[in-house]
């Protein structure tokens, strides 16, 4: 054999990005091996607990809508959406949370997906150069709030979910020399994949230590249409209106995806922090 493929391997090397190393198999990936050699008992129906995808179909006005407006696939869409499409959500969020109407301009962005604005917030939040960098996750947790911590150079730093406060994670385990590393915080409210809701007295300390550290809390809220009780689960952004704050350091992450049944659309929206989502528009 020649020189010829371990220089090719050094040059396949040198082209990945090595921190793409450090990411981990999705672990459905991982429970599908443990389970391959058992054969499951046929006298139950088999309810996968993988991908969390929807299992109704997209209702039919939703399916209309896309086959009416067909010729805009010969366009390229703006990244700030329609200024239509940015004053519905406005027009939601204010309907929804009861909160003053979020300026469309500034405070709204439309986003291919919330996995893909998950992990774009992450690099914009985050300095690269800073080495002790961390990001707070809850654990267990929506694996793409870990590969994007990776990726942006930082560190994951999980906080578990806490039994005794019906699995909300419990940032007050958190030591104090942590926080001043903390960059950025995600929230999952209701969480998956425990389904757990934060407070308005949770949001009261998280936004006391946001204030205090300044990191970003990326709240995502992409089950927020889904729950059992009667009440609506609490927002970030009303969580913050509630406490007579701003939404300083605070972008909300919503998705058609679950509550609209149409994960093929890609369709979501960040919004809060204005200033961060200015940033925002400029990153991956
Ligand atoms: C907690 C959580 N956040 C975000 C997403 C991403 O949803 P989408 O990218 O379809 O908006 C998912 C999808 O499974 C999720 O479970």
């Amino acid at each position: 054999m020649s020189a010829y493929p371990t220089l090719a391997t050094r040059r396949r090397e040198s082209i990945v990005n090595p921190l793409l190393d450090k990411l981990q198999p999705y672990p459905f990936e991982k429970l599908k091996n443990l389970f391959s050699d058992v054969t499951p008992n046929p006298d139950y129906r088999h309810i996968s607990l993988g991908i969390g995808e929807p299992k109704h179909p997209t209702p039919a006005f939703i399916q209309q809508a896309l086959i009416d407006n067909l010729a805009g696939l010969a366009s390229y869409p703006a990244t700030l959406g329609s200024d239509a499409l940015r004053g519905a959500i406005a027009d939601w969020l204010q309907k929804r949370y009861d909160i003053p109407r979020p300026d469309p301009a500034t405070e709204i962005l439309p986003v291919n997906g919330s996995r893909e604005a998950l992990f774009s917030l992450t690099q914009t939040v985050v300095d690269p150069s800073q080495k002790d960098a961390l990001v707070i996750c809850p654990n267990p947790f929506y694996q793409i709030y870990e590969g994007s911590a990776y990726l942006s150079g930082a560190q994951p730093y999980f906080v578990n979910s806490d039994p005794a406060r019906n699995f909300a994670p419990d940032f007050s385990q958190v030591p104090d020399d942590i926080w001043p590393r903390v960059k950025l915080l995600f929230l999952c409210s209701p969480g998956n994949p425990t389904g757990a809701v934060l407070s308005l007295d949770d949001w009261k300390k998280l936004f006391e230590l946001s204030d205090r550290y300044g990191f970003v809390i990326a709240s995502d809220e992409c089950y927020s249409e889904i729950y059992f009780k009667e009440e609506a689960p609490l927002g970030g952004l009303e969580a913050a209106h509630k406490l007579g704050r701003g939404y300083d350091r605070l972008i909300a992450f919503s998705s058609l995806s679950k509550r609209s049944n149409v994960p093929g659309m890609r369709s979501g929206f960040v919004a809060g922090d204005a200033a961060i989502l200015k940033k925002f528009l400029l990153a991956p």
